[in-house]
Protein backbone atom coordinates (compact mmCIF):
# COMPACT_ATOMS: atom_id res chain seq x y z
CA UNK A 1 0.00 0.00 0.00
CA UNK A 2 0.83 3.27 -0.50
CA UNK A 3 0.89 6.74 0.65
CA UNK A 4 1.52 10.54 -1.43
CA UNK A 5 1.38 13.19 0.80
CA UNK A 6 1.63 16.46 -1.35
CA UNK A 7 2.54 18.49 1.72
CA UNK A 8 3.66 18.07 5.04
CA UNK A 9 0.53 19.38 6.47
CA UNK A 10 -1.68 16.60 5.90
CA UNK A 11 0.39 13.63 7.40
CA UNK A 12 -0.63 14.16 11.11
CA UNK A 13 -4.26 14.07 9.80
CA UNK A 14 -3.79 10.84 7.65
CA UNK A 15 -1.84 9.45 10.18
CA UNK A 16 -4.47 9.94 12.97
CA UNK A 17 -7.12 8.31 10.73
CA UNK A 18 -4.93 5.49 10.39
CA UNK A 19 -4.19 4.10 14.17
CA UNK A 20 -4.75 7.29 16.63
CA UNK A 21 -3.76 4.59 19.34
CA UNK A 22 -0.73 3.22 17.92
CA UNK A 23 1.31 6.55 17.60
CA UNK A 24 4.66 5.61 19.21
CA UNK A 25 5.68 2.66 17.35
CA UNK A 26 7.12 2.10 13.86
CA UNK A 27 6.37 3.63 10.62
CA UNK A 28 5.50 2.78 7.49
CA UNK A 29 4.87 5.39 4.77
CA UNK A 30 6.13 7.05 1.65
CA UNK A 31 6.60 10.44 1.94
CA UNK A 32 8.20 13.08 -0.39
CA UNK A 33 10.42 14.40 2.80
CA UNK A 34 12.94 13.05 4.97
CA UNK A 35 12.47 10.87 7.54
CA UNK A 36 14.03 13.06 10.28
CA UNK A 37 12.06 15.92 8.62
CA UNK A 38 8.61 14.77 9.53
CA UNK A 39 7.36 16.12 12.65
CA UNK A 40 4.87 13.74 13.68
CA UNK A 41 4.93 10.50 15.81
CA UNK A 42 5.20 7.65 14.24
CA UNK A 43 2.76 4.90 13.46
CA UNK A 44 2.42 1.48 13.37
CA UNK A 45 -0.29 -0.16 10.82
CA UNK A 46 -1.58 -3.44 11.53
CA UNK A 47 -4.47 -5.27 9.94
CA UNK A 48 -7.06 -2.90 11.51
CA UNK A 49 -5.43 0.19 10.48
CA UNK A 50 -7.07 -0.56 6.49
CA UNK A 51 -10.92 -0.99 8.36
CA UNK A 52 -12.84 1.86 7.73
CA UNK A 53 -13.02 3.84 11.40
CA UNK A 54 -16.40 3.27 11.89
CA UNK A 55 -16.78 -0.08 10.93
CA UNK A 56 -13.78 -0.67 14.16
CA UNK A 57 -15.92 0.75 16.33
CA UNK A 58 -18.86 -1.63 15.59
CA UNK A 59 -19.83 -4.28 18.06
CA UNK A 60 -19.77 -7.66 16.17
CA UNK A 61 -22.62 -9.40 14.26
CA UNK A 62 -23.42 -12.91 16.18
CA UNK A 63 -24.05 -15.32 13.83
CA UNK A 64 -25.74 -18.45 14.32
CA UNK A 65 -24.07 -21.50 14.72
CA UNK A 66 -24.58 -24.38 11.92
CA UNK A 67 -25.49 -27.57 12.26
CA UNK A 68 -21.89 -29.00 12.21
CA UNK A 69 -20.76 -26.59 15.56
CA UNK A 70 -23.92 -27.80 16.97
CA UNK A 71 -23.39 -31.37 16.40
CA UNK A 72 -19.68 -31.19 17.95
CA UNK A 73 -20.75 -29.14 20.92
CA UNK A 74 -23.84 -30.76 21.91
CA UNK A 75 -22.65 -34.26 21.34
CA UNK A 76 -25.81 -35.06 19.19
CA UNK A 77 -26.27 -35.89 15.63
CA UNK A 78 -27.49 -33.19 13.15
CA UNK A 79 -30.76 -34.55 12.12
CA UNK A 80 -31.69 -35.32 15.63
CA UNK A 81 -31.60 -30.93 16.08
CA UNK A 82 -34.06 -29.02 15.14
CA UNK A 83 -32.58 -25.64 15.03
CA UNK A 84 -35.51 -22.71 15.80
CA UNK A 85 -32.74 -19.79 16.29
CA UNK A 86 -32.77 -18.63 12.81
CA UNK A 87 -36.45 -19.08 11.41
CA UNK A 88 -35.26 -21.21 8.87
CA UNK A 89 -37.99 -23.53 7.32
CA UNK A 90 -36.58 -27.08 9.41
CA UNK A 91 -38.88 -29.22 6.88
CA UNK A 92 -36.21 -28.59 4.19
CA UNK A 93 -37.40 -28.48 0.57
CA UNK A 94 -39.46 -30.27 -1.13
CA UNK A 95 -37.57 -33.87 -3.01
CA UNK A 96 -38.02 -32.15 -6.27
CA UNK A 97 -36.22 -29.16 -5.51
CA UNK A 98 -32.77 -31.37 -4.57
CA UNK A 99 -33.42 -33.15 -7.60
CA UNK A 100 -33.76 -30.11 -9.93
CA UNK A 101 -30.43 -29.18 -8.27
CA UNK A 102 -28.98 -32.04 -8.99
CA UNK A 103 -29.80 -31.58 -12.68
CA UNK A 104 -28.28 -28.31 -13.01
CA UNK A 105 -26.66 -28.47 -16.50
CA UNK A 106 -23.89 -25.93 -16.15
CA UNK A 107 -22.77 -25.97 -12.49
CA UNK A 108 -19.51 -25.02 -14.02
CA UNK A 109 -20.24 -21.47 -15.42
CA UNK A 110 -21.57 -18.59 -13.57
CA UNK A 111 -25.19 -18.61 -13.55
CA UNK A 112 -26.97 -15.42 -15.34
CA UNK A 113 -26.42 -12.56 -13.92
CA UNK A 114 -29.64 -11.00 -14.73
CA UNK A 115 -31.78 -14.12 -13.40
CA UNK A 116 -33.76 -13.80 -16.48
CA UNK A 117 -35.31 -17.30 -16.39
CA UNK A 118 -36.22 -17.01 -12.16
CA UNK A 119 -37.70 -13.37 -12.64
CA UNK A 120 -39.69 -14.61 -15.87
CA UNK A 121 -41.24 -17.89 -13.43
CA UNK A 122 -41.64 -15.12 -10.57
CA UNK A 123 -43.65 -12.73 -12.82
CA UNK A 124 -45.51 -15.95 -14.12
CA UNK A 125 -46.09 -16.68 -10.08
CA UNK A 126 -46.94 -12.93 -8.60
CA UNK A 127 -48.44 -11.28 -11.84
CA UNK A 128 -45.80 -8.89 -11.89
CA UNK A 129 -43.92 -8.51 -14.46
CA UNK A 130 -40.03 -9.08 -14.48
CA UNK A 131 -38.66 -5.59 -15.35
CA UNK A 132 -40.26 -4.70 -11.64
CA UNK A 133 -38.08 -7.37 -9.81
CA UNK A 134 -34.62 -7.97 -8.33
CA UNK A 135 -32.81 -11.64 -7.45
CA UNK A 136 -30.49 -11.39 -4.91
CA UNK A 137 -28.88 -13.98 -2.87
CA UNK A 138 -31.62 -13.84 0.07
CA UNK A 139 -32.78 -10.98 1.41
CA UNK A 140 -30.04 -9.64 3.46
CA UNK A 141 -28.28 -9.03 0.44
CA UNK A 142 -30.52 -6.76 -0.62
CA UNK A 143 -31.03 -5.33 2.35
CA UNK A 144 -27.62 -4.34 1.96
CA UNK A 145 -27.91 -3.36 -1.02
CA UNK A 146 -30.27 -0.98 -1.03
CA UNK A 147 -28.49 0.89 1.45
CA UNK A 148 -25.31 0.82 -0.60
CA UNK A 149 -27.48 2.35 -3.45
CA UNK A 150 -29.25 4.72 -1.31
CA UNK A 151 -27.07 5.86 1.79
CA UNK A 152 -24.77 8.48 2.19
CA UNK A 153 -22.46 8.20 5.24
CA UNK A 154 -24.30 10.50 7.75
CA UNK A 155 -28.07 9.68 6.08
CA UNK A 156 -30.30 8.51 8.56
CA UNK A 157 -33.19 5.46 8.65
CA UNK A 158 -35.92 4.77 10.45
CA UNK A 159 -36.05 0.97 12.28
CA UNK A 160 -39.13 0.17 14.32
CA UNK A 161 -38.03 -2.22 16.90
CA UNK A 162 -38.32 -4.42 18.05
CA UNK A 163 -37.99 -6.24 14.75
CA UNK A 164 -35.47 -7.74 12.59
CA UNK A 165 -31.41 -6.62 13.64
CA UNK A 166 -30.42 -6.58 10.10
CA UNK A 167 -31.32 -3.22 9.19
CA UNK A 168 -29.97 -1.74 12.17
CA UNK A 169 -26.33 -3.52 11.95
CA UNK A 170 -26.36 -2.63 7.59
CA UNK A 171 -26.95 0.72 8.79
CA UNK A 172 -24.07 0.65 10.41
CA UNK A 173 -22.36 -0.89 7.98
CA UNK A 174 -22.88 1.78 5.40
CA UNK A 175 -22.28 4.37 8.10
CA UNK A 176 -26.14 5.57 8.80
CA UNK A 177 -27.27 6.67 11.68
CA UNK A 178 -30.54 4.73 12.95
CA UNK A 179 -33.63 6.88 14.12
CA UNK A 180 -35.68 4.55 16.27
CA UNK A 181 -39.24 4.70 16.76
CA UNK A 182 -40.06 1.77 18.66
CA UNK A 183 -43.26 -0.14 18.38
CA UNK A 184 -46.30 0.57 20.67
CA UNK A 185 -46.88 -2.14 23.43
CA UNK A 186 -49.32 -4.17 20.94
CA UNK A 187 -46.36 -4.15 18.56
CA UNK A 188 -48.40 -2.01 15.84
CA UNK A 189 -46.22 1.09 14.62
CA UNK A 190 -46.32 4.67 16.42
CA UNK A 191 -47.19 6.38 13.00
CA UNK A 192 -47.96 10.07 14.76
CA UNK A 193 -44.00 9.45 15.77
CA UNK A 194 -43.03 8.13 12.57
CA UNK A 195 -44.48 10.99 10.73
CA UNK A 196 -42.98 13.38 12.79
CA UNK A 197 -39.52 11.78 12.80
CA UNK A 198 -39.79 11.80 8.64
CA UNK A 199 -40.62 15.70 8.93
CA UNK A 200 -37.81 16.54 11.56
CA UNK A 201 -35.09 14.56 10.69
CA UNK A 202 -35.35 13.68 6.91
CA UNK A 203 -33.98 10.23 6.37
CA UNK A 204 -33.82 8.77 3.34
CA UNK A 205 -35.68 5.39 4.62
CA UNK A 206 -37.37 3.57 6.78
CA UNK A 207 -37.68 -0.78 7.32
CA UNK A 208 -41.06 -1.82 8.07
CA UNK A 209 -42.02 -5.69 8.36
CA UNK A 210 -44.92 -7.07 7.53
CA UNK A 211 -45.21 -9.82 9.69
CA UNK A 212 -43.35 -8.51 11.97
CA UNK A 213 -40.08 -10.85 12.68
CA UNK A 214 -40.58 -11.37 16.27
CA UNK A 215 -43.67 -10.34 17.13
CA UNK A 216 -45.72 -11.51 13.54
CA UNK A 217 -48.29 -8.38 13.97
CA UNK A 218 -49.54 -7.06 10.47
CA UNK A 219 -49.20 -3.46 9.12
CA UNK A 220 -52.76 -2.02 7.93
CA UNK A 221 -53.12 -0.63 4.78
CA UNK A 222 -54.36 2.39 6.48
CA UNK A 223 -50.72 2.59 7.98
CA UNK A 224 -48.81 1.55 5.14
CA UNK A 225 -50.45 4.15 3.04
CA UNK A 226 -50.04 6.73 5.47
CA UNK A 227 -45.85 5.97 5.31
CA UNK A 228 -46.02 5.51 1.66
CA UNK A 229 -46.94 9.50 1.62
CA UNK A 230 -44.16 10.64 3.42
CA UNK A 231 -41.08 11.62 1.25
CA UNK A 232 -39.09 8.65 2.22
CA UNK A 233 -38.25 5.17 0.92
CA UNK A 234 -39.69 2.53 2.27
CA UNK A 235 -38.50 -0.93 1.81
CA UNK A 236 -41.40 -3.12 3.29
CA UNK A 237 -39.71 -6.89 3.81
CA UNK A 238 -42.50 -9.61 3.54
CA UNK A 239 -40.55 -12.36 4.62
CA UNK A 240 -43.24 -14.17 6.34
CA UNK A 241 -46.07 -12.98 4.23
CA UNK A 242 -46.98 -16.52 3.13
CA UNK A 243 -47.32 -17.40 6.72
CA UNK A 244 -50.25 -14.37 7.13
CA UNK A 245 -52.71 -15.82 4.83
CA UNK A 246 -52.54 -11.92 3.28
CA UNK A 247 -51.56 -10.98 -0.14
CA UNK A 248 -48.27 -9.46 -0.69
CA UNK A 249 -48.09 -5.87 -1.33
CA UNK A 250 -45.74 -6.48 -4.71
CA UNK A 251 -47.91 -5.05 -6.68
CA UNK A 252 -47.91 -1.59 -4.89
CA UNK A 253 -45.09 -0.84 -6.46
CA UNK A 254 -46.54 0.13 -9.42
CA UNK A 255 -48.59 2.83 -7.81
CA UNK A 256 -45.96 3.56 -5.43
CA UNK A 257 -42.27 5.19 -6.76
CA UNK A 258 -41.50 5.25 -3.22
CA UNK A 259 -42.16 1.44 -2.09
CA UNK A 260 -39.72 -1.47 -2.33
CA UNK A 261 -41.25 -5.33 -1.59
CA UNK A 262 -38.70 -7.79 -0.08
CA UNK A 263 -39.60 -11.74 -0.18
CA UNK A 264 -37.24 -14.53 -0.04
CA UNK A 265 -37.82 -18.53 -0.12
CA UNK A 266 -35.55 -19.14 2.76
CA UNK A 267 -38.41 -18.90 4.88
CA UNK A 268 -41.61 -20.19 2.84
CA UNK A 269 -39.53 -22.78 0.61
CA UNK A 270 -36.71 -24.31 3.10
CA UNK A 271 -34.35 -23.30 0.64
CA UNK A 272 -31.98 -21.26 2.87
CA UNK A 273 -28.78 -23.47 1.45
CA UNK A 274 -28.00 -22.50 -2.43
CA UNK A 275 -31.41 -21.25 -3.27
CA UNK A 276 -31.67 -18.54 -1.48
CA UNK A 277 -33.20 -16.29 -3.21
CA UNK A 278 -35.36 -12.69 -2.53
CA UNK A 279 -37.03 -9.83 -4.58
CA UNK A 280 -36.72 -6.36 -4.59
CA UNK A 281 -39.49 -4.29 -6.35
CA UNK A 282 -39.78 -1.10 -7.19
CA UNK A 283 -40.75 1.18 -10.05
CA UNK A 284 -38.87 3.96 -10.42
CA UNK A 285 -37.45 3.48 -13.81
CA UNK A 286 -40.95 2.90 -15.06
CA UNK A 287 -43.48 5.84 -16.25
C1 LIG B 1 -37.80 -10.14 8.61
C2 LIG B 1 -36.67 -10.85 7.94
N1 LIG B 1 -36.23 -10.40 6.76
C3 LIG B 1 -35.22 -11.01 6.12
C4 LIG B 1 -34.59 -12.12 6.66
C5 LIG B 1 -33.44 -12.73 5.93
O1 LIG B 1 -33.91 -13.37 4.78
P1 LIG B 1 -32.92 -14.24 3.85
O2 LIG B 1 -32.84 -15.58 4.48
O3 LIG B 1 -33.59 -14.25 2.53
O4 LIG B 1 -31.60 -13.53 3.83
C6 LIG B 1 -35.00 -12.61 7.89
C7 LIG B 1 -34.34 -13.79 8.49
O5 LIG B 1 -34.63 -14.25 9.55
C8 LIG B 1 -36.07 -11.97 8.55
O6 LIG B 1 -36.50 -12.39 9.74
Amino acid sequence: MAFVFSSSSSIPRVIHELDPSRSNSGVFMASALPAEQVDFPPCRLTGDSFIRSHLRKLSPYQPILPFEVLSTRLGRKPEDIIKLDANENPYGPPPEVSEALGAIKFPYVYPDPESRCLRAALAEDSGLESDYILAGCGADELIDLIMRCVLDPGDKIVDCPPTFTMYEFDAAVNGALVIKVLRQPDFSLDIPQIIEVVEKEKPKCIFLTSPNNPDGSIISDEDLLQILSLPVLVVLDEAYIEFSGLQSKMKWVKKHENLIVLRTFSKRAGKEFFLCLAIVLNNSEKK
